[in-house]
């Protein structure tokens, strides 16, 4: 691995071959979520969505927590008027906007902002420790950062009801039949098999890589014709681009492709 490249003071960053990794590091807090590590973590992906190295970023923890949630002390006895003007969430859309896709390597509590977190990644590969839960309600609130939106697309209204109403908790192995988590593996593997899944990722033809993510985003914004059209004109768009003819001449002369990202 080879570290990086700016001082951030809650995040660790590091590319390890073609993945890039960013670390939450606040143990001692359960990685809780304020305003510094959400800034840097924003900084960070911007970074790397900027450094030709990388073709994918991975998003962790720790073995005990990803993230155990917004940090509750900054904002305990905030009024409403002051959490608006803070608009801490709004940093939120930035993770959105990153074009490279991004996965979640999730182990240990990943509870409220931390589990909205692992939900705005692409995807989530889980160590069999991981728990996900929205237990705001125990606090008197509701998620706040996209939890009641995006885990019931998840896991269907049911479901999502049970976890928010009640604050209970999923385990990694219902994560993954309920379809929050792409895959569960052993605690101590857990990262090595993000980054894995990362680097292949990466080793795949940038563009389609990229118009790939759009398209199944556009899955959860728009009805299923204009998502269909999106996905269509996307398709035909990559035959403008090179790698789309060295991937099928590679395939028709039974040679390996050599992508260019262009
Ligand atoms: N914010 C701030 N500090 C937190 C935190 C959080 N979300 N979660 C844990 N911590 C801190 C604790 O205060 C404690 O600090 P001190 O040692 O200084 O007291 C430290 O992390 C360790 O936590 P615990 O002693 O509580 O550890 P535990 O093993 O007994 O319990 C836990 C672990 C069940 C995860 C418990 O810490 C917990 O319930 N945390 C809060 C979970 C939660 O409610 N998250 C939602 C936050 S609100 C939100 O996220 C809003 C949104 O949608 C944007």
């Amino acid at each position: 691995m080879e570290d990086d490249v700016m001082d951030y003071t809650l995040i660790l960053t590091s590319v390890n071959e073609h993945a890039g990794l960013i670390q939450i590091n606040r143990p001692q807090q359960l990685n809780a979520l304020n305003a510094v590590v959400m800034e840097e973590l924003a900084m960070a992906l911007e970074e790397l969505e900027h450094d030709e190295r990388v073709g994918c970023c991975v998003i962790t923890g720790n073995q005990r927590a990803f993230a155990a949630g917004a940090d509750i002390k900054e904002m305990a006895e905030a009024t409403a008027v002051e959490m608006l003007q803070r608009d801490s969430i709004a940093r939120w859309d930035r993770i959105k906007k990153i074009k490279k896709p991004v996965i979640a390597a999730v182990s240990g509590f990943c509870l409220g902002g931390g589990c909205e977190l692992a939900m705005a990644c692409d995807l989530i590969v889980a160590s069999e420790s991981a728990q996900f839960g929205q237990p705001e309600i125990n606090l008197g609130v509701i998620p706040g950062a996209g939890g009641t939106q995006r885990l019931t697309r998840a896991l269907g209204k049911s479901k999502a009801m049970e976890m928010i109403l009640s604050g209970r908790y999923l385990t990694a192995r219902e994560a993954e039949q309920f379809g929050l988590a792409a895959r569960v593996v052993p605690v101590e593997v857990y990262l090595d098999e993000a980054l894995k899944l990362a680097n292949e990722i990466a080793a795949r033809p940038p563009l389609a890589v990229r118009f790939a993510k759009e398209a199944i985003n556009k899955a959860f914004e728009a009805s299923l014709s204009e998502g269909l059209e999106f996905e269509r004109r996307l398709f035909y768009f990559l035959f403008t681009t090179e790698d789309q003819k060295e991937g099928m001449r590679a395939f028709v002369e039974k040679r390996k492709a050599e992508w260019k990202g262009k």
